[in-house]
């Protein structure tokens, strides 16, 4: 008889630990993950969350264990070459050139992308930016900025997205577009990695809660009680 094996995952996390300034932050991680499928990680201030998205863009290396991208180790060179072009990083820091219009902050990095930059009007608009298309960033907001981010991440269409609490600064219309654009993208077999704090809406997500690193202190929270 013949059985059919079930596919192997695009990302595994085997066994994967990482140290910070000589301390252990992540311990014994195992996750896989298939096309179209969402990681959502939870868990208190300093818990590593930021940390477990640095190693899967692969700026910091495990301390123990490996992260394999089809199946290949993604600390690799050759691996980590064609790897990290499958990356979409949105991250606190925005990187948004006040020199450059709105738009010209999306197509820049579409055509970085090595394509022709028609995405980004588009992308902008669907993220309610549209009529701020010509205007400098001075004129946005937090969460106007966060939403030229999320535009950003539509016009390059890379598959995998690693988003460090993307919905801070959204209004409610805001994180509603954000759990559509989500949503869309796993249709499309992409695969998405999100911190965050506050509840998101994404179905059939695996979460990930990672635990409190230290003996928790009295704050002064727990005076208020
Ligand atoms: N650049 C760094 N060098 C050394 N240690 C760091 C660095 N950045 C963070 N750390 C430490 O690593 C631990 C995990 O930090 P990380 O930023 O991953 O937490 P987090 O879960 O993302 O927290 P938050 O909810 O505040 O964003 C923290 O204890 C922090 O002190
Ligand atoms: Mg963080």
């Amino acid at each position: 008889m013949h059985i059919r094996r079930p596919p192997p995952p695009r990302i595994l996390v085997n066994n994967v630990s990482c140290m910070r300034n000589a301390q252990t932050v992540l311990r014994n991680i195992n996750v896989s993950v298939h096309d179209g499928s969402a990681l959502v990680l939870t868990g208190a201030n300093g818990s590593g969350k930021t940390t477990f998205l640095r190693m899967l863009a692969g700026f910091s290396r495990p301390s123990a264990g490996e992260i394999l991208w089809n199946g290949h180790d993604i600390t690799s060179p050759g691996v980590y070459q064609q790897y990290k072009l499958q990356l979409n990083w949105l991250s606190l820091k925005d990187a948004i050139k006040s020199k450059f219009t709105v738009l010209e902050n999306v197509q820049w990095y579409e055509v970085l992308e090595g394509k022709d930059g028609n995405a980004s009007l588009p992308a902008l608009e669907l993220m309610g930016l549209g009529r701020l298309a010509n205007e400098k960033p001075r004129m946005l907001s937090m969460g106007q900025r966060k939403r030229l981010q999320l535009a950003r991440l539509l016009a390059i269409g890379r598959p995998i997205w690693l988003m460090d609490e993307p919905s801070v600064a959204l209004d409610a219309e805001g994180v509603q577009l954000l759990e559509y654009i989500i949503a869309k993208h796993r249709k499309e077999g992409g695969i998405v990695f999100v911190t965050t704090h506050l509840p998101i809406e994404i179905e059939d997500a695996m979460y990930l809660r990672l635990p409190q690193r230290f003996p928790r202190r009295k704050t002064l929270v727990d005076l208020l009680d």
